[in-house]
């Protein structure tokens, strides 16, 4: 297992240690807004733990992932709604 991973996010390279939770990164990346609601209000990450689905990101293409229950990758896409 390597010691870091680099994913982008947003097109904004980030490297974070193996193993750190999407949430956390795309928290070091300035991002705290990950989707917007129907009627356009900015939503961010509540629970943490896979409940509220407030931190849905698309993930290499597939979107409504939540960020909080996902490790990152080496060579991820993520995109938020930001
Ligand atoms: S922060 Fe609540 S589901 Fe991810």
């Amino acid at each position: 297992m390597p010691d870091n991973v680099t994913l982008r996010i947003d097109g904004q390279s980030v490297t974070v240690p193996a193993g750190t939770v999407l949430t956390a990164a795309l928290a070091q990346a300035g991002k705290q807004r990950m989707r917007r609601s129907v009627s356009g209000q900015p939503r961010g990450p509540v629970c943490g733990m896979g409940v509220c689905f407030e931190c849905r990101v698309t993930i290499n293409g597939q979107p409504h992932r939540r960020s909080c229950q996902t490790l990152c990758e080496d060579g991820m896409e993520v995109r938020t709604d930001d």
